[in-house]
């Protein structure tokens, strides 16, 4: 969650949130804003709705059920989030291009894209932040330095864009 920067007010994107667990600590982070998580599994999303239900209620925490990256009708004509960002959830590998211009456009000026693994053992890491930085350039984006946390056994890691 330290990678992710979200402030009080951030209005945050999850891509394939499953069960909910990283929008409840996003919630947690936000006074006034909001965090919507997105899947295409409807029994993932009744298990975030669950999880969720004072969040959902307040309006910190906002349920879509949709297929990434076709959101333009589950999210159409969407004001602009300032954090998109994705756990364990292959973004780039299948059409690298669409994905860029959804992202772009659902993106606010100076917003940041981040997508976080923990792979299965820990020299896994680095295949993955390479991989993972390769894809995304390919895609259009400028990263930034990755960010690889010290959790033991296996660290997690995060690959970053800012988008313009
Ligand atoms: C491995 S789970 C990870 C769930 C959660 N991000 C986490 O780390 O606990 C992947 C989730 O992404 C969803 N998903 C995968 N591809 C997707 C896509 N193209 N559009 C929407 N959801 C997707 C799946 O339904 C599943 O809930």
């Amino acid at each position: 969650m330290e990678t992710l920067d979200i402030r009080p007010g951030s209005r945050v994107l999850e891509i394939g949130s499953g069960h909910g667990v990283a929008l409840t600590l996003v919630a947690a982070r936000l006074e006034d804003g909001q965090v919507t998580g997105v899947d295409r599994s409807g029994k993932m999303l009744t298990a975030a709705a669950k999880r969720n239900a004072t969040a959902i209620e307040a309006g910190r925490v906002r349920l879509v059920h949709g297929s990434w990256p076709d959101l333009d009708e589950v999210l159409p004509g969407e004001g602009l989030f300032s954090h998109i960002f994705a756990i364990h959830v292959p973004l780039f590998r299948e059409r690298p291009d669409d994905c860029n211009a959804t992202i772009r456009r659902l993106l606010a000026p100076g917003g940041t894209l981040s997508v976080i693994a923990q792979p299965l053992a820990d020299a896994d890491v680095e295949p993955w932040v390479e991989a993972t930085t390769t894809a995304m350039n390919a895609a259009g984006f400028h990263t930034l330095p990755p960010l690889i946390s010290a959790h033991q056994p296996v660290r997690t890691a995060c690959v970053r864009a800012r988008v313009d």
